[in-house]
């Protein structure tokens, strides 16, 4: 059985048709003091399937929270959550005495909660593996750098792919592999939460069709600034591809006034510029989990 809160049922649709699996709605009521109650069916079968992306995630964890725990006196006996997007994952060192270091604190507290997890593209930098930051039994991360490829390839002819910084480097070498783009990556510094400095690779530029291609756009502040310099060292055209479409606040605008017009994402987080379902490839990871069992 998959379970999935309201705001997510047309993911929730979509994943149940391609795994086969039966739907069923959480229900999630708000107190007027902010505390949430939260439903399910009350019988449960043995397996059940969570899905939860979990961008703006501070009371998705606590639904997550009530809803696991309940699942399990329900009589789920094995627990798998579906998270296309996994939050807390870029703080994984404290970078100042005393930050604490998010990606651990979060990989703990969700192992505690489910068995087995699902994610797509998380974003790990100096942890090399999602079991590292997951110790939950069956960890799988699947990447959807093949499937936006697909999109640019459908899209554009003989696209030169450029990765905002060293770190998007995984993604764009994958999705250039699949129908063989030239590829690079750009130097990034951040400076800040809205502020970075970004050098372009030594390549020509000049009269390119480019695709900017990176796990995420928060603030839209990298892709915003290197897609104004790529035009300011002559590209034709640029467009992005990004597989979560975190895009707070007015990142979408930005990104456009830096001139650039085609913005495509994965639907791991809804949003206008969805492009491409992870419907087929979650289901085939589930399944993959389940023959594990
Ligand atoms: C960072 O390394 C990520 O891959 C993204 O480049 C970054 O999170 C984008 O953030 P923003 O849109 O706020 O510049």
């Amino acid at each position: 059985m998959l379970l999935f809160f309201d705001d997510e049922q047309a993911s929730a649709e979509r994943l149940a048709l391609e795994a086969n699996l039966d739907l069923a709605r959480i229900e999630c009521h708000r107190f007027p003091d902010g505390e949430l109650k939260i439903r399910l069916p009350p019988t449960l079968p043995k397996q059940v399937v969570v899905l939860r992306s979990l961008h703006q995630p501070n009371e998705k964890l606590i639904e997550l929270l009530l809803t696991c725990q309940a699942a399990r006196q329900l009589g789920a006996q094995h627990m798998l959550l579906v998270a296309p997007y996994l939050a807390y994952m870029r703080q994984d060192m404290a970078f100042v005495a005393g930050e604490a270091i998010s990606q651990q604190i979060m990989g703990r507290f969700l192992a505690q909660l489910v068995d087995a997890l699902i994610t797509v593209d998380p974003h790990l930098h100096r942890v090399k593996s999602l079991a590292q930051a997951m110790p939950v039994t069956h960890a799988l991360a699947i990447s959807a750098a093949p499937l936006l490829s697909d999109v640019i390839a459908a899209r554009r002819v003989l696209p030169l792919l450029i990765g905002p910084d060293e770190e998007s480097r995984q993604w764009v070498s994958q999705a250039a592999a699949r129908h063989h783009f030239e590829f690079d990556v750009c130097q990034k510094f951040r400076l800040g939460d809205h502020s970075v400095q970004i050098t372009l690779p030594p390549r020509a530029i000049k009269g390119r069709h480019v695709v900017l291609v990176d796990d995420v756009a928060s603030t839209g502040q990298t892709l915003s600034q290197a897609a104004r310099l790529l035009f300011a060292a002559g590209a034709e055209t640029v467009a992005v591809a990004v597989t979560h479409a975190l895009f707070a606040n007015d990142a979408v605008q930005k990104i456009r006034e830096a001139g650039v017009q085609d913005i495509w994402s994965t639907d791991s987080i809804p949003h206008a510029s969805n492009a491409v379902s992870l419907a087929t490839s979650l289901a085939e990871a589930i399944a993959l989990i389940y023959e594990k069992l």
